[in-house]
């Protein structure tokens, strides 16, 4: 199982001046901003290059007795059998932790917490992009062409809905990257 890192997940108490810090000291864009559901907190997402969709996120869920901020952080791995991997070992690991299969169309994840109760978000990209944020359970029993296949069909209505490679070169003329 080979990680890379790709973002964390942080939990605030004044998401305006959060965000504003982020953009304009430290240049990063929104990526994508919205409800975590009906009722629920707006995530906002922050990136400042075309491999990830976010580098940063915050969500204002953090009380004044909360002494951590992270929600989670989260690995890229290469192929979906190693998220799968990861949630056996998660089943297997001692501190017993729970964990969730989600994707967000765009990612095929497991969360779950290290022994101290931190979240560790494991996950592959799909091939497509998806509009942020979304969030729907999948079944580690399928088939890895029945997952793909149960993620495109889910997203494929969702706005902004393109192939993962058009939006990393909309995000790379963005962020002024060099196209190799
Ligand atoms: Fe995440």
């Amino acid at each position: 199982m080979k990680l890379q890192w790709s973002h964390a997940v942080v939990r605030v108490r004044d998401l305006d001046t959060m965000v504003a810090f982020y953009r304009d000291v430290l240049g990063l864009a929104v990526s994508d901003r919205g409800p975590l559901g009906p009722g629920r907190p707006e995530i906002v997402f922050l990136s400042g290059n075309s491999s990830d969709h976010h580098q940063i996120a915050f969500v204002p869920v953090r009380g004044p007795e909360d002494a951590s901020s992270l929600e989670h952080m989260a690995f890229r791995v290469d192929t979906l059998a190693e998220v799968k991997l990861y949630l056996e070992r998660i089943k297997a690991a001692d501190h017993a932790p729970k964990f969730r299969p989600v994707t967000h169309g765009n990612a095929i994840s497991v969360y779950s917490f290290d022994p101290e109760g931190n979240g560790v978000e494991v996950f592959v990209d799909t091939p497509w992009h998806v509009r942020q944020p979304q969030g729907e359970p999948w079944d580690p029993s399928q088939s890895d062409e029945e997952i793909l296949a149960g993620v495109r069909e889910r997203f494929a209505s969702e706005p902004e809905f393109m192939p993962m490679e058009d939006y990393r070169a909309q995000q790379a003329a963005r962020f002024g990257e060099k196209v190799s």
